[in-house]
């Protein structure tokens, strides 16, 4: 199990005719074709008694429904897939799979399966002859709590290093969630004010204005706090607070957001609101009388030489009122002679989603002869192009490359499930909320100074995201 540098000859994917392949994975893969990125044969493996040809048909149907089939890049495509149909727990499916491998010598296996079965297929790969020489990538959740993850670093490296363990945080793979590290780090301004100093309270926001999206049995096992904010908005988060890396390897960057989440002490629950969104309890999947949480707001510390006393609140939700992620950084207000209420503080506002906005918020004089004032923002804004590299084809190209700095570390995961677990084992209450408000109204308990800041999202941003 030595450090492999050498590119993957072959990509395995399990879960070849699931959901997720349906709408992320043909779609990265016929981008990768036609980038020039992906020549190697993929095959697919799931337990559904289809053939090569059906696997094909589900991938035409794929490309038709999630970004459109491109004549040329899906020819290649269908000319690189392999299937292998069978039950991973039969020795033979992983012998035809070694045998569908030829002489590939450092496959990469992308998990797209649920993790239960994580340990049968990690130990088949490893008795089939399959697991030496090759990398593994591991969907999310990545665990349930901290001993599950524990549990199934523990499976994994059984059969793999941990420089050949990928697990997929797609967040990792935004553009825009990696160019905040690039607006902290190549902007000597930033430097300046960004630490305890000067901002005074940071806020993170993802919303969605979508319920759970027939996702109801596998939402009501997980949660808001499990299905994004202890991976995702954690990410973002790191990228946030992190020390500029000593040098640019892989290892560098994630030894410095790892020392950001050590910074952080577990979250007590009278830092935490949980909601459900009235209507959750009835959709299908959903148990009648659910305790699990479709929105959460959280306040902790990262107790680090630059963010000690600066509190940072995490809030995330389902059917809120738009579809927006986004940072608002506040400063402390400097020592003015005109009366605290009137003065706003300034702040920096970072919008990761619909579109990619950098905004400064400042004073200035407002119109006219009295002594009155205004915020106005200095705004940079653009919209995502439609070329732009999906998460996905950016994730899966650089594992197979073996490039590890977009992909959570062992130690990362478990810090992050550290945080957030013990609260998440006490079950605090769930409080309701309607559809389109900003979770209940208990949210107060755990505000910003200065409040919540409320995203809207313009029309015209809505409608370029929509086409
Ligand atoms: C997924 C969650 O990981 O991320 C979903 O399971 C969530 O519930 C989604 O909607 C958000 O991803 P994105 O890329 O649309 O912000």
């Amino acid at each position: 199990m030595t450090h492999l540098s050498s590119p993957s000859d072959a990509l395995v994917f399990f879960g070849a005719t699931g959901d997720l392949a349906h709408k992320k994975i043909f779609p990265a893969l016929q981008a990768m074709v036609k980038q020039g990125q992906l020549k190697v044969p993929v095959i697919g493996v799931a337990k559904a008694g289809w053939n090569l040809e059906q696997l094909r048909a589900r991938a035409h149907d794929s490309l038709e429904k999630y970004g459109g089939v491109d004549p040329v890049a899906f020819e290649k495509l269908i000319g690189l897939l392999r299937y292998v149909d069978g039950d991973y727990q039969d020795a033979a499916t992983f012998v035809a799979l070694r045998k569908e491998l030829k002489d590939s010598r450092h496959p990469a296996h992308y998990l797209a399966i649920p993790p239960a079965l994580f340990e049968t297929v990690v130990e088949q790969l490893a008795q089939s002859n399959c697991a030496r020489g090759a990398r593994v990538i591991v969907e999310k959740p990545f665990g349930h709590d901290l001993a599950s993850a524990r549990d199934l670093n523990r499976v994994l490296l059984t059969a793999f290093d941990e420089t050949a363990i990928f697990r997929i945080d797609h967040y990792l793979g935004k553009r825009p969630v990696n160019n905040l590290v690039v607006f902290r780090f190549y902007n000597a301004f930033v430097e300046a004010f960004w630490n305890r100093n000067y901002i005074d309270s940071v806020q993170i926001t993802m919303a969605e204005d979508f319920g759970v999206q027939g996702r109801g049995g596998f939402y009501d096992q997980t949660g808001a706090i499990r299905d994004v904010i202890q991976n995702h908005l954690f990410q973002v988060l790191s990228n946030l607070a992190m020390e500029p890396p000593v040098r640019n390897d892989s290892e560098s960057v994630r030894d410095e957001k790892v020392k950001v989440l050590k910074a952080i002490p577990s979250i007590a629950v009278e830092d935490l609101v949980r909601g459900q969104f009235r209507g959750y309890r009835d959709e299908p999947g959903v148990a009648k009388d659910s305790q699990i949480e479709t929105f959460a707001a959280l306040k902790l510390a990262v107790d680090s030489w630059r963010w000690k006393g600066v509190p940072f609140y995490i809030r995330a939700g389902k059917c809120l009122p738009v579809t927006c992620t986004e940072i608002m950084a506040r400063l402390r207000k400097p020592p003015t002679l005109i009366p605290d209420s009137v003065l706003k503080e300034n702040h920096l506002r970072l919008r990761l989603s619909p579109e990619i906005t950098i905004a400064m918020g400042m004073m200035s004089l407002a119109p006219g002869e009295a002594v009155s004032l205004q915020t106005g923002e200095m705004v940079a804004s653009r919209f995502p192009c439609a070329d732009e590299t999906d998460a996905y084809e950016r994730l899966l190209g650089a594992a197979m490359e073996g490039e590890s700095t977009m992909f959570a570390r062992e130690d990362y995961v478990e810090e992050a499930w550290r945080i957030v677990d013990p609260v998440l084992k006490k079950s605090p209450p769930i409080f309701r909320y309607d559809s389109k408000t900003w979770g209940p109204a208990e949210v107060e308990r755990v505000t910003p100074p200065g409040g919540w800041s409320n995203p809207t999202v313009s029309p015209e941003v809505t409608a370029v995201k929509a086409a």
